[in-house]
């Protein structure tokens, strides 16, 4: 049945009435929170044409607390009357009960009470009349059973001047049958289950709308991600020792800037869709900068400055299609192509955090996005000693202390070296980072003068943070299946325990 027992009251009912019933006149038949037959109207509307709910918007008097205070004890008036005894009570003693002060002026207005002043010990109230009508309790009581328009409007006026009544708004639904209409409506399903997949049960069930109108719990403040926390620390790092950041704010990147522009041949296999997610619509990048594209595509083909390429028919269509950036070394193309774009040459220092894509198979420490760290120095006759003098002085920033380096091959660098740090609790190398000098194939055709070379390095942002806040699993830490708990529970970053940072 739907939602609990009102709802089946409310069909029921519905069935045996004619033509339709009020929402609210049904909460007082059945002594329920109007809320409560609401909500059950409301799960009903959800099944589709079972009901028909209109909502209808009603003014009705209230008593207000004052009011309900009056209708069940009398009007202060009243109470003053009764509270003087048949010898009569002194003016002051009356003036301290409860209703004193408001019912006195009230009573004598009415003629109810007398004040005889001639008494030695000050004045005193005698009664005037034996018994009283009390007006004022039998009108509110006339409005707490429903009758308000019983009373003449100057009556209620008076009431409600005197903040014993209020005439309030109510929104009601006028619930009438729909086409669809039955007692037994069955419940409607929540979730879809493997179960009702295979066995294609999904085809007959009813499932219940998503109501995007819902309100969620409002958080009681914000809450930085581990990987925000650790994020700027990495900044800050940068920072001290004097880079600025580089612009990485797009996500889609042409397969030119991505690959092409660092001299990544067209049939290199990272190019793959195994590797890369390439995009269907808007599937080839509307402008690519010509004179630099020919330049790219003479080095790939036919070689150049010093080099002999790769000698294949390098395409253009190859190099528009856009793809989701696979690392942030994209943006450090094109922030050095701009920079070639500026003469005379000033050395750089840039960096970047952000976020990149592979098409990779999922498991405990992959998904198919991560962030990426990555430094770029650009300068008149930079070496591998200056490679590695700054990747020293990056990881002991971050507490890592004992590296080595390991020759390794990129397309864009040469010489190339990945990074490997011992780690204290572990007990052995691990890998931390990977760097080189850009190829002058690379650099040449951006327009960079042929002293200039550029050392740069990158590694994951996800691994350090797994390893600063102790998560073991991928998931743990990215994705929709995250529990929050751990974001708000999770300490500030601080990089500066050796054991702990280390890879
Ligand atoms: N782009 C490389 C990667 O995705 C990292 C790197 C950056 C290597 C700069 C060398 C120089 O792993």
């Amino acid at each position: 049945m739907a939602d609990g027992p009102l709802s089946e009251v409310l069909l029921r009912r519905l069935e045996a009435a004619d033509g339709g019933l009020d929402s609210a006149e049904l909460a007082a038949e059945l002594r329920v929170e109007h809320q409560a037959v609401v909500g059950a109207v409301k799960s009903l509307q959800a099944l589709g044409e079972v009901i028909e709910a209109e909502l209808r918007s009603t003014k009705r008097w209230e008593l207000t607390p004052e009011g309900e205070e009056i209708a069940r004890e009398g009007s202060h008036e009243a109470r003053v009357f009764r509270s003087v005894p048949p010898g009569g009570l002194a003016q002051s003693e009356l003036m301290k009960l409860p209703s004193g002060q408001v019912g006195f002026s009230k009573a004598m207005s009415n003629k109810w009470i007398r004040v005889d002043k001639s008494a030695a010990d000050g004045p005193r109230v005698f009664r005037v009349a034996d018994s009283v009508e009390d007006e004022v309790q039998k009108r509110l009581l006339v409005v707490r059973s429903g009758q308000a328009e019983k009373l003449s409007e100057k009556e209620r006026n008076e009431l409600r001047k005197r903040k014993l009544l209020s005439e309030v708004t109510l929104k009601t639904y006028w619930v009438s049958k729909g086409s669809a209409f039955s007692t037994s409506v069955s419940k409607q399903d929540t979730e879809l289950s493997p179960e009702m997949i295979s066995s294609g049960s999904w085809r007959d069930r009813s499932f219940k709308p998503y109501n995007f109108a819902a309100r969620g719990v409002l958080p009681d403040s914000g809450h930085l991600h581990p990987l925000m926390k650790v994020r700027t620390q990495f900044r800050q790092i940068f920072l001290e020792m004097g880079f600025s950041e580089m612009p990485t704010n797009n996500f889609i990147e042409s397969s030119f800037w991505n690959f092409d522009a660092l001299f990544q041949p067209q049939q290199h296999p990272a190019r793959d869709q195994h590797d890369t997610f390439f995009l269907q619509d808007p599937a080839v990048a509307p402008q690519l900068p010509m004179d630099y594209v020919h330049r790219v595509q003479r080095t790939h083909s036919q070689g150049g400055y010093g080099s002999q390429g790769y000698k294949y028919p390098w395409k253009l269509d190859e190099a528009r299609k856009n793809l989701l950036r696979t690392h942030t070394t994209a943006s450090s193309a094109r922030a050095l192509h701009l920079l070639a774009q500026k003469k005379p040459f000033t050395p750089v220092k840039y960096f970047s955090i952000d976020r990149v894509f592979r098409n990779e198979t999922l498991d405990s420490t992959h998904l198919a996005e991560f962030h990426q760290i990555e430094g770029v120095v650009a300068d008149y006759g930079l070496t591998l000693g200056h490679l590695m003098g700054v990747l020293q002085e990056f990881f002991t920033k971050l507490g890592i202390t004992q590296l080595r380096f390991k020759p390794a091959y990129n397309p864009y660098t040469e010489p190339s070296m990945e990074v490997f740090s011992y780690h204290q609790g572990l007990k052995k190398w691990v890998e931390v980072g990977n760097s080189g000098l850009f190829r002058p194939e690379m650099l040449l055709p951006m327009g960079l003068p042929e002293k200039v070379s550029v050392i740069a390095w990158g590694l994951s942002l996800e691994r350090p943070t797994m390893i600063k806040y102790g998560i073991n699993n991928i998931r743990e830490l990215v994705g929709h299946k995250v529990n929050l708990q751990m974001v708000y529970d999770s300490p500030m970053c601080r990089l500066d325990m050796p054991t702990q940072a280390a890879a």
